[in-house]
Parts: C-alpha cells; sequence; structure tokens
C-alpha cells in the first residue's frame, strides 16, 4: 500500500503568509502541519510516500527531504496546474500504478492518527473507505450520506443544502478502482476534477464505499482561525521538550507547560503555558502565553502576546497586546518613535491587520 500527500494548493485564504511559503509549512506548535500527516503516514506502516507539489515547491522539498527522518521514502509528483484533488491523482497515475494507497490532504490535521482506518481498509478491502466528522457548517466540505448499513449512499461537494452534518475529511483509501472514476468525471463548477464526484461515481457503479465516522479530533487548516485553534489543540495534548533546552533567567516566572527549543531564553519576562519557543528566539521584558507558538530567531521585547503563532524571524517590540494573530516569517511589528501619533505600516499584499481602538 501507497501513500498520496497532496500539498500543492495556493492556500489563498492563508495570504501573505502562503505568498511566500506553503500552506503545508505553516508550523502547528512550531512543526508544519504537513509533518504531523507524514508522522501519521508512518506511524500507519506506510513507507511509500509520494507528495504531489506544484511546480516551485522547493520549500516543501527542502524541509522534507527523501522523507527518512520520518521513516518513509518520498517521491515528488508535481502537479503543474491546481485543477482538484482527483486531478493530483491522476498525474500521480505512475507512481501509483494499480496499488491500494491512502490519500492524505497535507494541510489536514488528524488528532487520532490514520492507523486503525488503514488497517480496517486493509482487513476490508472496500473500492474506497472515506473518513466523516460531524461538522456545524457542513457546507464548506464534501458531505455524505450514509444508508442504514453504514456505508456510502451520496456524497456532494460543497452542497448548499447538506443532506447531513458527516464532512468528509481530508483522508480517503482506495483501492485502484478510482482511477475509472477518475476518468469518468468532468471539472465541477469551481473549474476543479472533484475526489468527491469520482467516489459518487463508484457509488453509483454499485461499488463497495464505506466510511469510518471520526471521533478524535480533526481540522482542515485553510483559514487562520483553525490554524490558530489546531495550534491551540496540539498545545494542550502533546507532550514538548520542557524548558530544560532553553535559558531562563531568575527575574521571569515560568507557568504550566513551557517549552523551549535548543537556545531560547527568557528574560524577566512571564510565560504561561503552554507556549512553545523556538531556538534562537529571545523573550524579554514580556507577557507570552496561553496557546502561544513562537518559532526560531524571533526577537520578542516588552510586549504581550497570546493565543498566537509568530513564524520565524519575526520581532515584536513594545506591543501591548497582541491576540489571535498568526505573524509571518521576519516579520516587525514595533511602536512609532516617541511623539508619533499615527500607525505606519508596510504591509505585504493580502495582509489583513485589526487595530485595537
Ligand atoms: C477538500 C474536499 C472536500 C473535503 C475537504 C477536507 O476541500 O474537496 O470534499 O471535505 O477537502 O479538508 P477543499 O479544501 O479543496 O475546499
Amino acid at each position: 500500500m501507497k501513500a498520496l500527500v497532496l500539498a500543492a494548493g495556493t492556500g489563498t485564504r492563508l495570504r501573505p503568509v502562503t505568498h511566500t511559503g506553503a500552506k503545508q509549512l505553516v508550523p502547528i506548535a512550531n512543526k508544519p502541519v504537513l509533518f504531523y500527516a507524514l508522522e501519521a503516514i508512518s506511524a500507519a506502516g506506510i513507507a511509500n510516500v509520494g507528495i504531489v507539489v506544484e511546480p516551485n515547491a522547493d520549500d516543501i522539498k527542502k524541509a522534507v527531504g527523501d522523507g527518512s527522518r520520518f521513516g518513509v521514502d518520498v517521491t515528488y509528483i508535481c502537479q503543474e496546474q491546481p485543477l482538484g484533488l482527483a486531478h493530483a491523482v491522476l498525474v500521480s497515475q505512475d507512481f501509483l500504478g494499480s496499488d491500494d494507497f491512502l490519500m492524505y490532504l497535507g494541510d489536514n490535521y488528524v488528532g487520532g492518527g490514520v492507523t486503525s482506518v488503514v488497517e480496517a481498509f486493509r482487513h476490508d478491502r472496500p473500492s474506497a473507505r472515506i473518513l466523516l466528522t460531524q461538522v456545524p457548517d457542513p457546507t464548506a466540505f464534501g458531505v455524505a450520506e450514509l444508508d442504514d448499513t453504514g456505508r456510502v449512499a451520496s456524497l456532494e461537494e460543497k452542497p448548499t443544502r447538506p443532506k447531513s452534518d458527516l464532512a468528509v475529511m481530508g483522508v480517503y483509501l482506495f483501492t485502484s478502482e478510482i482511477h475509472e472514476g477518475i476518468r469518468e468525471i468532468k471539472p465541477s463548477a469551481r473549474g476543479e476534477l472533484e475526489i468527491t464526484h469520482a467516489i459518487q461515481w463508484l457509488i453509483e457503479q454499485g461499488r463497495d464505499v464505506t466510511a469510518t465516522v471520526n471521533t478524535s479530533y480533526w481540522r482542515d487548516t485553510g483559514n487562520v482561525a483553525d490554524i490558530l485553534e489546531v495550534n491551540r489543540h496540539v498545545l494542550d495534548t502533546t507532550e514538548g521538550p520542557g524548558a530544560a533546552a532553553g535559558e531562563v533567567d531568575p527575574d521571569s516566572t515560568l507557568i504550566g507547560e513551557v517549552h523551549l527549543e535548543e537556545g531560547a531564553r527568557i528574560v524577566r519576562s512571564w510565560v504561561e503555558g503552554p507556549v512553545v519557543i523556538g531556538a534562537g528566539t529571545l523573550i524579554t521584558d514580556a507577557r507570552i502565553g496561553p496557546y502561544t507558538s513562537i518559532a526560531e530567531d524571533c526577537r520578542v521585547s516588552g510586549s504581550a502576546i497570546r493565543s498566537s503563532i509568530l513564524l520565524s524571524g519575526s520581532t515584536v517590540d513594545g506591543v501591548s497586546a497582541i491576540a489571535d494573530s498568526l505573524i509571518g516569517r521576519h516579520a516587525s511589528i514595533t511602536t512609532a518613535a516617541a511623539g508619533g501619533d499615527s500607525h505606519r505600516l508596510v504591509l505585504g499584499d493580502h495582509t489583513r491587520i485589526a487595530l485595537a481602538g
């Protein structure tokens, strides 16, 4: 069995961060969301992994490499244009051959891993098996309707009137029959070949399409609110390295789970976990946390930050209350020089900024 991880896609709802980096590399508790997927795949015993990337995906290739650090063997597959999930499978035909495969969307975070569902699929070997989660607003997802036996009776992509509250998660298990479905479908209204439509085709042919209703934590990290929420969840539920690898001066207070990576320094600061502070980052005269991940080589001084993610190399100086924020690489937020009474901004394209009062 192989795995196909989809890591193309433009991440428009995460601009401007995705202008300069892939959405699958946005860090959750200082680790790219894609890494959690690769760890889950490896834990499920799948070693042969194809990663579908867009043409200029050097950052993903650099971050993941040959996959050996995850215990997998990675093959990169280029999807020249973002023409949909089923199109990504289409361009991966040479890699997949006629093998069964796990398809995993690289921006999905799946709390309980995928080992049990992979085992169930290996045991039953239906034509396809999908994972579903109950969500409050299914209109943003593929939506499944189950029959009395728990089989999938129908699937619709982002319906305006959903037939259930069961959203299709970004984890699918397929036999090679899915390739037949993909050959039959036409592009959707959004111009994409939808995997949902290919699975619906299998259902219409009377093939065996089964579902697992997932009860553990799951999020598609497509927007900032969901990324911050996953960050909270991961900080709350996973064990970190503790504070030993960093340096904390006697005038600082650490409360709860505070994880310091190699060479992180805390000076005259109050840090309330769960928090992770990246390698080489310096925090001075600041209040950090809870629920905050600060990546490597950042500088935070005279500031307060909670429920936020800072990417590498960013600077925050003299800003009294930052909350619910995603701050990109090498971004700099400071107060205006003494006497300045206006906000001075140099913002990247598609930046969103909400100033307090
Ligand atoms: C895709 C699928 C959708 C699924 C979702 C899960 O949506 O088309 O069926 O529910 O992933 O993350 P997209 O992220 O392309 O809008």
